[in-house]
């Protein structure tokens, strides 16, 4: 028999319905958490933090002290391992992590994953400090420089809900998504592309233009002529419009204008595929697709692109045999 404190954290996964690559720039997002996620139960006890897995055969077993977290195998248990080199618990764990949230599908597994881990090994203060311990994680694990697009998104989830995360004074505004519409999240089914150094050039660039113009979030499209280089113009182009379409799909989901709201889908994919170039092949292809498809009222890559999934608003039942997402409550202890 295991003598221990028995824990039971769970934390969604998050489709994003409109700003990406803004979160690092100090812009804005308006994600929505799911109600699939990555759940972590066991017994707090002994020294070490071993994990069975429906992820991957081999579970994790790791120390309390280790030396880099990046360095540990199975590559998915960097994010656990992050987690307890942070917190430093002076418990172990002994359990489970079960998913309901596809990995590799661009909806923030790995940020459930450590904010799961977080909450199972102990973590104590407030939401803010949650996403960002769960943010440290994800540069530490796989020295990703992300914002706080996904661990905020996964922490601040209300059911119903969009969240309007403004990423310069890192507050969160809950939209109420009027009735009537459907949100699909469609996954082309291509594998994700090793993205690491290409999300680090991406965020590069827009602190080069930054350098030249000041923050992006105050920044307009007249001050574009400043930037010679064409391609940090272009990616400045893009966060400069896309701040201005998350203020207005946040106002349109509220009033129920999905035309409106479903336009600036339109629009954000366009510019991340020509201005950010983060689209893919497949990505476009099922964006596409749906441009055609009856009562769709808009649809754009979701989250950092070079692959993941697609995320559609559209008439009830527009696109068939897909079921509707409905946004869900943060991470938190069961
Ligand atoms: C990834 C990152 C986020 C954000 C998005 C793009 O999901 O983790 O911080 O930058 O890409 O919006």
């Amino acid at each position: 028999m295991t003598i221990g404190r028995q824990v039971r954290a769970f934390a969604p996964g998050r489709v994003n319905l409109i700003g990406d690559h803004t979160d690092y720039t100090g812009g804005l997002a308006l994600p929505i958490a799911l109600e699939m996620g990555i759940t972590i139960e066991g017994t707090r006890t002994g020294k070490r933090v071993t994990l069975a897995t429906d992820i991957d055969e081999d579970g994790c077993d790791l120390p309390l002290t280790l030396d880099d977290p990046s360095t540990v195998t199975p590559s998915w248990a960097r994010y656990v391992a992050a987690i307890i080199d942070d917190l430093r618990p002076d418990k172990g764990l002994r359990g489970t992590i079960t998913s309901t949230l596809a990995a590799g599908a661009g909806l923030s597994s790995s940020a459930a994953l450590s904010l799961a881990s977080a909450l199972a090994l102990g973590f104590v203060g407030d939401k803010l400090d949650l996403a960002r311990v769960a943010q440290r994680a994800e540069h530490r694990a796989v020295g990703v420089p992300c914002g706080l697009l996904d661990q905020i998104a996964s922490v601040f989830g209300q059911r119903d809900h969009a969240l309007l995360i403004d990423c310069t004074s890192l507050t969160v505004q809950p939209v109420a998504i009027a009735d009537g519409a459907d949100i699909v999240i469609l996954h082309p089914g291509a594998p994700r592309q090793l993205a690491t150094s290409q999300y680090a050039q991406r965020r590069a660039a827009c602190e080069a233009a930054q350098e030249i113009v000041g923050p992006l979030r105050d920044a307009t499209l007249g001050d574009l002529d400043a930037i010679a280089d064409v391609t940090v113009r272009a990616r400045a182009r893009h966060v400069i419009n896309e701040n201005q379409r998350v203020t207005v799909v946040a106002d349109a989901i509220a009033h129920g204008d999905w035309e409106t709201a479903g336009d600036a889908m339109w629009e954000s994919h366009e510019s991340l595929r020509r201005d950010f170039a983060v689209s893919t092949d497949a990505l476009d292809a099922l964006v596409n697709n749906l441009r055609e498809t009856p009562g769709v009222y808009g649809a754009r890559l979701t989250g950092a692109g070079f692959g993941g999934s697609v995320v559609a608003l559209t008439e009830p039942g527009a696109v068939p045999f897909v079921t509707p997402i409905r946004a869900a409550d943060g991470a938190r202890l069961l």
